[in-house]
Order: structure tokens, then C-alpha cells, then sequence
């Protein structure tokens, strides 16, 4: 949803935020655009299209002179994506520049204010109001007249800031959307998301929101809501440089199922302990726990559907109601919200606004939260009141794989720990999970060097223009999930149905040709999902079957079939979605898409 850099220091500024604008692609990429201060003036160069134009077309950068700037990708909320509707948006006087990632949801009536007042207004975009209101507000200074301006803003925002009247400072702020700042050698850094910054510096400051960060070359400083100092604390980034590069493969979605094994092993061996599930790191009260009545689970997207095991698990383990919701749709369902509640918040950028608002309705009605989430120091992260971070690394391709997986992995965890605590948990069952959860990174490992019958399934299948996934149960989680990584990056329509609903009516679209992937990985379930594949292929349908290796029924009812090796029921659907992203993935880049970075999609999702 947008990425927003700014560079000031003593080098060309240009080239760095194009490269660090590289990194930040995957927020947006419908048009790019960056903005410098240069011989009392503020260049802009900004284009439709991806980066790499404005790359090109600026000789990476060399072409535009001056050594502070902003930059900005864009995924387009309002107007087209076009030159025009393009970051930076300069104030009507020239002297303002402003890059934002967000929605400002009073920018109309904020813009017939300015219009009053003689301003005019070159774009369709929101995020031209705040140039000019900054300009409207400006008193000389460049954070009073920032925080003048935001006090008239309602919505989400992260601002990279540029006054020609002060040249040799730039202003930031957020508000419910995410930026950083980075403190380098003589020069300092702004930024949406810290790997884009990663080979510049690895200390930066987390912004909060309504914070102000004041950036010169030499100093940082920040101010809170009144314009009062803050003191922050610099957190100082660990991990791998290389994990946010794409190390020799063609796509990061490729490299991304690769490291499955080791996100897997990551997020599950620090907490197997002396024959124990140990997540003392949540600091979950026993008595709380005793309490506990019921489980919602919150998330959008792939984390949705990791949700919705989730639910099997903790129903399974704990013996308790679970509720899972899209969260777009569970602020506006009125749920039902008690203190002796808990609310799940699954996310992989740890910044979904969807679900960040669904986090702190439920703390605003008193209700515990505890989020699984991967960005260290994300917004929630920091405002849950538990958090369990998947330790997947950096995920860059838009189609989430790993972060996903590993989602799945902390949900056994938590809820095989929670039974563990509350005592429901046998000590056999115990001992079969753990050795299970041990052995999964390698059996991930195995299932994912041998992909080449997969890759040969996409190339029969790659053409078709419908293909509609079916399965029950788990089966039916992962279905969802199977059809939305394939519609998402090989744009071809897909649908993903409860095996037993499709004769209530879905079935109407099977025709002789149509492809339906079935699922079909729970013994007890076996014979019905054989009677569904029986359905389908009596109206024509081609079926491609995922199952057990000792199913051995299987092959008589469908056309192909790729077996991935039997679990206890709680990790199996970790192995099972496995073929089915590469599947995803080798359609995609056999029809040519763009497989990292599909269109009309951006990796985090920042507004509602
Ligand atoms: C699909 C995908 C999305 C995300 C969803 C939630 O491949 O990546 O559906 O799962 O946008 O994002 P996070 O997990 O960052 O909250």
C-alpha cells in the first residue's frame, strides 16, 4: 500500500531512494516517483508505471541533482494510476513536497476548504490536500506547521516531508500507517518498511503514532502530538541483509517456499523444551487461562485461512468455542466480546489496517489480544497485548508461503501449549506432536526439492480458465488457500468449495474439461471426498488429486495425483498446501506473469 523513503546526507540522494524504493516495491508499483531539493528548488520527477521507468528515464537516479529527498511506489486509492496521480504532490507555492501512504477520508471536504481559499489542485489523489495544507498552515517551522496541518487530517498516514524553506531538514510522521526511521554516518533515513534500508544502516528508531521525527544529517529528533522532545530508543535490526535479496532465484515466491524448511525450524524448535511446548515467552496468566470461555480468531487473506485451522486446533486442544472472521468483517458483525475471551490476530506485515482495527475494538471492550505476527516492532506487534512472532524472515513476493506455513506452525504451538498448561493435553498425544513438529522442516525439505512432477502438472493444466479446488474440512482451509494463491498470481478464475456444498449448486459450472483440484488427506473422510470426485468427473471434469501416499484408491478415481506423506492431522496441512503453492507459482510463470509482484496487489495492506 505505498511505500515511502527519504534520504538527507552528503551523497546524491537520488540513486539511494531509487534503490531503496526497489525494495519497497512490493507495496505498490503502479507508478513511482521522487522529489529533491537542489539550487532553491524542489525537482520532481515522478511517471506511471513501474520503477524501473522512472529509473531509466532518470539514469537510476544520476540525472536528478541534490542530496535530500523523498521518494514514493504507489498502489493507486484515489484517481488512476497516471503522471498526475503520482507522489511527491508539490503545495501550490512549490515550496512543500509530500509523499503519504494511507487514505485521508475528509480530503473533499478539506479540498473545497483550500479551494475557498484560492488553491488548485492538480491530481485525483487525497494525499494533494496535505501539501497544501501544510503550505496553508505554514508558520516557519517546519514540525509546528506539520502538526497544524495533521490536526485537520482524519484517516491513516505516513508522511516524508520536504520545505524549501528549510533545506537542510525533512519532517515525518505516521499515523496508523508504518514508517521507520534510520540513522546512518552522516546522513539519516526515512522509510516504510526497514529491509528496504537494511544495506544502508540496521539502527532505526520505531515510530508511534502522531510522533514527528525531524531528520538533519547530522541528528534526529522527535516530538510527540504537542511538539513536546521524545526520547526513543534505537533498535538495532539482526537479521540477514541477504534475506530480503532474492539469492539466484528467478522470484522471491520461489526462493520464499524454498526457505520454508528453515522458517518452519525457526519458528517451532526454540519452543520444544525438555519434552515440552514451552511459550512461557507470552507470559500467559494460569488463572486468566482457567478462565478462558471462548476464542476469536481475526485475520485477512492467507492469515484467514491459517485462522481457520487455527480454530480446529484450539476447538481440538482446548474444548473451547472458536470464532474465526475476516477482519473486515468483524468490526461491523457486532461480535460478542467478553473479558474472559480471547482475540487472535494473524498477520504476516504485522500492519493490516483491517486487522489492526479489529485488535483494538477488542481492547477497547477489555479483551485479552494476542497476536501471531512476523515483523518485529510492526504496529501489532507492539500494541497486542501477547505476541508470537513467526520467525519466517523477510516476505517480499506479494503471495505469502512462508509466513503462511509458519503461521500454522505457531497456532499448533499455541494451542497444543495451552491445553499443555490447563493439563488437556496427554502426555502421548504430547510426545506424538513434538516428534512430528520435529521432523516437519526436513519432510518440508523433501516435498520441496522433489517439485518437478508439479512443474509438470502446471505445464498440462497451465491454459485452463477455471479451476475449482474442493475438500473438507482441513481439507477445505487449505482449498481456499490453494485457489487464492493460484488466482492471485496466475490471474485465472478459481474457486475453492466445501467438497459436500458443490452439488448445492456450484456444480452447475463443471463441464468436460474443467479442472478440480480435490483434497483429500483425512482417512476418516476418505470415501466421501471419493464420492465428490465422482461427482465432478461424471459431468467431465479433469481431477488432480492431492492425498495420502498410502491412499491407494486414489488413482481409480481421478486423472493425476501428487501424494504428500501422512501426519498426525495437527501439522499435516503444513505439507499439504505445499504442492499446491508451487502449483500456484508454476502457472503463474508459465503464463508470464509477473509472479513477485501480481497485479492490482500490494504486499501490505494499509488501508481499510
Ligand atoms: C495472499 C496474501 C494476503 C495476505 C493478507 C493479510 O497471498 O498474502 O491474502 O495474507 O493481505 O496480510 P497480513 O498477513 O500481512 O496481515
Amino acid at each position: 500500500m505505498c511505500g515511502v523513503v527519504g534520504y538527507i546526507g552528503d551523497k546524491q540522494a537520488a540513486p539511494i531512494l531509487l534503490e531503496a524504493l526497489k525494495k519497497l516495491e512490493y507495496r505498490g508499483y503502479d507508478s513511482a516517483g521522487v522529489a529533491v531539493i537542489d539550487g532553491g528548488e524542489i525537482g520532481v520527477k515522478k511517471m506511471r508505471g513501474r520503477l524501473q521507468l522512472l529509473c531509466d528515464h532518470t539514469h537510476d537516479g544520476l540525472d536528478v541533482p541534490g542530496s535530500i529527498g523523498i521518494g514514493h511506489t504507489r498502489w493507486a486509492t484515489h484517481g488512476e494510476p497516471s503522471d498526475r496521480n503520482s507522489h511527491p504532490h508539490l503545495s501550490n507555492n512549490g515550496r512543500f513536497a509530500v509523499v503519504h501512504n494511507g487514505i485521508i477520508e475528509n480530503f473533499r471536504q478539506i479540498k473545497e476548504m483550500l479551494s475557498g481559499h484560492g488553491y488548485v489542485f492538480y491530481s485525483e489523489t487525497d494525499s494533494e490536500v496535505i501539501s497544501n495544507l501544510i503550505e496553508y498552515y505554514d508558520q516557519g517551522d517546519l514540525v509546528k506547521t506539520l502538526l497544524a496541518a495533521v490536526h485537520h487530517l482524519e484517516g491513516s498516514y505516513a508522511l516524508g516531508v520536504l520545505s524549501l524553506d528549510q533545506p537542510d531538514r525533512m519532517a515525518a510522521m505516521r499515523k496508523d500507517s508504518p514508517l521507520v526511521v534510520g540513522r546512518g554516518e552522516g546522513e539519516n533515513y526515512i522509510v516504510s518498511d526497514i529491509p528496504a534500508i537494511l544495506s544502508l544502516t540496521r539502527d532505526v528508531y520505531l515510530m508511534e503514532d502522531g510522533e514527528v521525527a525531524l531528520l538533519t544529517r547530522d541528528d534526529i529528533r522527535f516530538y510527540n502530538g504537542y511538539g513536546e522532545p521524545v526520547d526513543k530508543e534505537i533498535f538495532h535490526v539482526t537479521w540477514d541483509v541477504s534475506a530480503a535479496e532474492k539469492g539466484g532465484y528467478e522470484h522471491f515466491m520461489m526462493k520464499e517456499m524454498m526457505e520454508q524448511p528453515e522458517a518452519l525450524k525457526e519458528t517451532i524448535r526454540p519452543r520444544l523444551r525438555d519434552g515440552r511446548i514451552d511459550l512461557s515467552e507470552l507470559k500467559l496468566d494460569r488463572d486468566w487461562l482457567n478462565d478462558l470461555r471462548m476464542v476469536h480468531i481475526v485475520a485477512c487473506g492467507s492469515a484467514y485461512h491459517a485462522g481457520r485451522l487455527g480454530k480446529n486446533l484450539l476447538e481440538k486442544y482446548l474444548g473451547i468455542p472458536v470464532e474465526v472472521d475476516i477482519a473486515s468483517e468483524f468490526r461491523y458483525n457486532a461480535p460478542i466480546l467478553h473479558p474472559d475471551h480471547l482475540l487472535i490476530v494473524i498477520s504476516q506485515s504485522g500492519e493490516t489496517a483491517d486487522t489492526i482495527a479489529a485488535m483494538r475494538e477488542a481492547r477497547r471492550r477489555g479483551v485479552k489480544t494476542l497476536a501471531i505476527v512476523n515483523v518485529v516492532g510492526s504496529t501489532i506487534a507492539r500494541e497486542a497485548d501477547h505476541v508470537l512472532y513467526t520467525w519466517a524472515g523477510p516476505e517480499i513476493a506479494v503471495a505469502t508461503t512462508k509466513a503462511y506455513t509458519a503461521q500454522i506452525a505457531a497456532l499448533i504451538l499455541l494451542s497444543a501449549y495451552m491445553a499443555q498448561e490447563k493439563g488437556l493435553l496427554a502426555d502421548e498425544e504430547r510426545a506424538r506432536l513434538i516428534a512430528a513438529l520435529e521432523a516437519l522442516p526436513e519432510m518440508a525439505r523433501q516435498l520441496l526439492d522433489d517439485k518437478e512432477r508439479v512443474q509438470y502438472l502446471a505445464s498440462q493444466y497451465f491454459n485452463h480458465n477455471d479451476i475449482y479446488f474442493i475438500g473438507r474440512g482441513i481439507d477445505y482451509s487449505l482449498s481456499l488457500e490453494g485457489s487464492l494463491k493460484l488466482k492471485e498470481i496466475s490471474y485465472i478464475h478459481s474457486e475453492a468449495q466445501a467438497a459436500g456444498e458443490l452439488k448445492h449448486g456450484t456444480i452447475s459450472l463443471v463441464q468436460p474439461g474443467t479442472l478440480v483440484i480435490a483434497l483429500s488427506t483425512q482417512k476418516k473422510l476418505r470415501e466421501k471426498m471419493a464420492g465428490n470426485i465422482q461427482e465432478v468427473r461424471a459431468r467431465g471434469a479433469s481431477v488432480l488429486a492431492i492425498a495420502l501416499e498410502d491412499d491407494g484408491n486414489i488413482e481409480a478415481v481421478c486423472d493425476h495425483c501428487l501424494y504428500v506423506p501422512a501426519l498426525p492431522d495437527a501439522v499435516q496441512p503444513i505439507i499439504t498446501i505445499l504442492p499446491l503453492q508451487l502449483f500456484a507459482y508454476y502457472v503463474a510463470a508459465l503464463r508470464g506473469n509477473d509472479v513477485d509482484k501480481p497485479r492490482n496487489l500490494a504486499k501490505s495492506v494499509t488501508v481499510e
